[in-house]
């Protein structure tokens, strides 16, 4: 198939463009590289440098790519940058995604793979979170990428679109080519790896008093390569709808902290600090939806999570170097 993927340059992106690449799908990238990184790009994919938000070349580079199907993950990403900027969180992650449905349409793709987040369910009313569970983002980043669940579903019904959303947990952990560079980290296991590279002095556990088994909060760990995978399932299928992927198994901060111990052998010092507005206990997925639909299982445990990323990020002390 001939699928663009926008954000391709990015952290998750790049993973699934290689997944694509090997199984013979022909990828043309999207990226501003504004997070991204060139060198994020599989060599076998092409790359377009551009925005989102500049429609009209948009629906040229559709229309001359021949594209079949939109695989969406571009967007903005941090949460406490969008509490202090929501406007550049609504432009980026909803107009740019307007502009992109808009060309999809005008080119007639209709097929789009888009990332959601957990994000999206704000303080959950239930764990494991279904996809039934009330959506009340507490961020403006969650809030965007509801919004553009919302705005999805209503192209979906007016041009016949199928869309196939995926509501993330925490992605994490490395292909043996392509791993995680944010520019600003605030992912843990990249965080608790600094620390055993010597970046960092030590990492810091926001939250000791939660009602968790150690007292810090809780979360749903899933490998960047199982992400591609149901991707991939996705693009070529012919299911819709929404699906929480998550491997249903939860982990604690200091859990984590240990395991990155045991892998980097790497005393990793801890500083307690208090909650941080908004982080729920708890965040752990029900991923029966995705399993049942798209026969989707994640295959990696945490520890095969920390062992990828530590190997990525030996391999590349200086990330992709840009
Ligand atoms: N990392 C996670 O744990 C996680 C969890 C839930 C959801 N998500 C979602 O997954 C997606 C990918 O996340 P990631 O961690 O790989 O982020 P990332 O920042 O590494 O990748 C995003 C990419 O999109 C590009 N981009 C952003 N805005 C653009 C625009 N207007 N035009 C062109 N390119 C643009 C950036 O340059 C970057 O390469 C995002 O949509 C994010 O909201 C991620």
């Amino acid at each position: 198939m001939r699928i663009v993927v926008t954000g391709g340059a990015g952290y998750i992106g790049s993973v699934c463009v290689e997944l694509l690449c090997d199984s013979g799908h022909e990828v043309l990238v999207i990226d501003n590289l504004g997070e991204g990184h060139r060198a994020a790009v599989d060599p076998r994919a092409s790359l377009e440098v551009m925005d989102l938000k500049e429609p009209e070349r948009l629906s040229d580079v559709l229309n001359s790519h021949g594209s079949e199907a939109v695989i969406h993950y571009a967007a903005d990403t941090l949460v406490g940058e969008s509490v202090s900027n929501p406007a550049k969180y609504y432009r980026n992650n909803l107009v740019g995604g307007l502009n992109l449905l808009e060309a999809m349409v005008a080119s007639k793709v209709a097929k789009i793979v888009v990332s959601s987040t957990c994000a999206t369910y704000g303080a959950p009313d239930k764990i494991p979170i279904d996809e039934g569970c009330s959506q009340s983002p507490v961020s403006p980043y969650g809030h965007s990428k509801l919004a553009f669940e919302g705005m999805l579903g209503c192209f979906a019904r007016a041009h016949g679109i199928d869309p196939v959303i995926f509501r993330y947990f925490n992605a994490a952990g490395a292909s043996k080519n392509f791993g995680e560079d944010h520019r600003v980290e605030t992912h843990l296991i990249p965080v608790i790896l600094s620390v055993a590279l010597g970046e960092r002095e030590c990492v810091e556990v926001f939250g000791t008093d939660y009602d968790t088994s150690d007292g810090s909060a809780v979360r749903d760990y899933v490998h960047v390569g199982d992400l591609a995978e149901v991707h991939r399932r996705a693009v070529e299928g012919k299911v819709t709808g929404a699906f929480n992927l998550g491997t249903g198994q939860g982990h604690s901060v200091r859990e984590v902290i240990e395991v990155c111990r045991e892998v980097t052998g790497h005393d990793i010092p801890v500083k307690e600090s208090p909650r941080r507005k908004g982080d729920p206990p708890v965040l752990v997925a029900s991923n029966e939806k995705a399993a049942s639909a798209l026969g989707w299982c994640p295959a990696t445990n945490l520890r095969e999570i920390v062992v990828s990323a530590w190997e990525w990020h030996r391999a590349h002390p200086q990330g992709y170097g840009d």
